[in-house]
């Protein structure tokens, strides 16, 4: 028995075929191509939205300055711990933008030191000042990105049982919402294409710009992406959420060696415009009209008040703390106790501020 004959095609049927398959090809092609496109339409259009709306929109700002040496008068490293997770709390929950740890002794020479990096870069500072605010960065930072940003440190060793902050931006892998902090990966990408960031989703994001790993940064995810295989988004200020959807979005720390420096090294180009110092000694609050602004700073001192920071300053030559601020506030009229503590009067203090500062804010239309 022979075998079957092969098939055999007509050159005019191999021919057929083959168009065929190029005019298919083609077509995919062009799919990809306007796929492409659209993407990057909508990417950049986004992009634009997120800049007009950021510079549309006004946004206040609420600075809380605290000196470090408040840990100092803590009974251990738990109750050191404690105290700096109450402060992270107290500006949470009034959605404070920054928070600025100085050192209310700056002329003492021999104060350990330490060094830390904050929002601005690294600095050298009271030992006290550096723990605080090492703490304070560690409980706004999202749980899932913690393990890239701190390392083991004695400072943090009680942190794991601090109440967390349970922030807006600290996001399970199951909430819904249109940005997230992010870490950016070292996984190779192709030329021309943006980085791979962890954003603490099961689906890690592709964003529009090419970043150093290890960078913490915020990605505005583009929308209607539930069921594509990846995610696509930009990458926007930090300062973007807040400004967009008017949600609280955590805090920056600043580090300051002296109270003068709270003021001189603000980081708004303006400097802040509205300053409140607060004391038993300042009028009470009741008194208070708040002007409207655009930056406020309010500053609490330490176990020994504002004075204490006023003489250890080499730049302020006034001996009475009041002459340095705006305002000068007793926020707690017929205080109960002989001593408010310092943690307690900025939960104090910002409380009875809060409908004042959010009128001083909402009346200012400017633009910045
Ligand atoms: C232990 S007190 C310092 C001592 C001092 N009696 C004073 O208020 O200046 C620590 C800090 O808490 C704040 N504070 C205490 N009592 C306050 C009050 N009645 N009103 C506003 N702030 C107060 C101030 O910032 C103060 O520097």
């Amino acid at each position: 028995m022979g075998r079957p004959k092969p098939e055999t095609k007509s050159w005019s049927q191999i021919n057929k075929t083959k168009k065929e398959e190029k005019r298919k090809w083609k077509e995919l092609n062009l799919i990809k191509k306007l796929e492409k496109q659209k993407e990057k339409e909508a990417n950049e259009s986004l992009a634009a939205s997120s800049k007009a709306e950021n510079t549309a929109r006004k946004v206040s700002t609420i600075s809380v300055a605290v000196p470090g040496s408040i840990l100092e008068t803590a009974q251990s490293q738990e109750l050191r711990a404690y105290l700096a997770g109450q402060i992270a709390r107290a500006v949470c929950i009034f959605q404070v933008d920054e928070i600025v740890v100085f050192d209310d002794y700056g002329d003492e020479a021999n104060a350990k030191k330490a060094t830390l990096q904050d929002n601005y870069g690294v600095k050298n500072i009271r030992e006290s000042c550096v723990q605080l605010g090492r703490i304070l960065q560690y409980m706004e930072c999202p749980q899932y990105l913690r393990k890239y940003f701190f390392p083991i440190h004695h400072h943090l060793k009680f942190c794991g049982v601090l109440n967390p902050l349970n922030a807006p931006h600290h996001l399970g892998k199951d909430d819904h919402f249109s940005f997230r902090e992010g870490v950016v990966t070292n996984k190779p990408v192709k030329p021309g294409r943006g980085s791979i960031v962890n954003v603490g989703l099961l689906k890690e994001v592709h964003v529009d710009k090419l970043l150093t790993p290890g960078l913490r940064c915020t990605v505005k995810l583009l929308p209607d992406q539930e069921t594509s295989k990846k995610l696509k988004g930009i990458i926007v200020a930090p300062s973007t959420p807040k400004n967009e959807t008017g949600t609280y979005w955590g805090y920056t720390i600043r580090l300051a060696n002296s109270l003068s420096s709270v003021f001189s090294q603000c980081p708004f180009e303006k400097g802040y415009d509205l300053t409140v110092g607060t004391s038993d000694k300042g009028t009470s609050v009741d008194e208070f009209e708040c002007p409207s602004f655009d930056h406020a700073l309010i500053v609490f001192g330490g176990v020994q008040g504002l004075e204490v920071a006023l003489e250890s300053d080499d730049v302020f030559n006034v001996d009475n703390p009041k002459l340095i601020f705006d305002h000068y506030l007793n926020t707690l009229p017929d205080q109960g106790s002989r001593t408010i503590r310092t943690e307690e009067a900025v939960l104090v203090t910002l409380a009875a501020l809060r409908p004042k500062l959010l009128q001083g804010s909402e009346t200012n239309t400017s633009t910045n």
